[in-house]
């Protein structure tokens, strides 16, 4: 599955979502997830993102292992909802809300 990472935070283009032919891309108060079992690997939403905060599971960094983790535990809550349509704005988990963003 892919993972959205930090650059997402409070940025939230969504440009991703309109890409994405399963509609897994899930939207919370300052980021969006990708479902990590939905997404079916098409990468379709990559190369859209305008601050690259797409990356496959095996491009994970130090960096992205809390977002992965994040993304991970958030499902494990909501479940397989079949698509961000069927449900309303999610949630963010603790790490991302109290996530500080690195402003350089
Ligand atoms: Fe976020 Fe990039 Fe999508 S900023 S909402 S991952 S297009
Ligand atoms: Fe959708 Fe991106 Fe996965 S377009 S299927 S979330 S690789």
């Amino acid at each position: 599955a892919f993972v959205i990472g930090p650059s997402c935070v409070d940025v939230m283009d969504k440009s991703c979502i309109e890409e994405c032919p399963v509609d897994c891309i899930y939207e919370g108060g300052r980021m969006l997830y990708i479902h990590p079992t939905e997404c079916i690997d098409c990468a379709a939403c990559e190369p859209v993102c305008p601050v690259e905060a797409i990356v496959p599971a095996q491009k994970v960094t130090a960096e992205w292992k809390p977002f992965q983790e994040s993304a991970k535990a958030m499902f494990d809550e909501v479940g397989s909802p079949g698509g961000s349509s069927n449900v309303d704005v999610l949630t963010d988990t603790s790490f991302v809300a109290g996530f500080e963003k690195d402003e350089d």
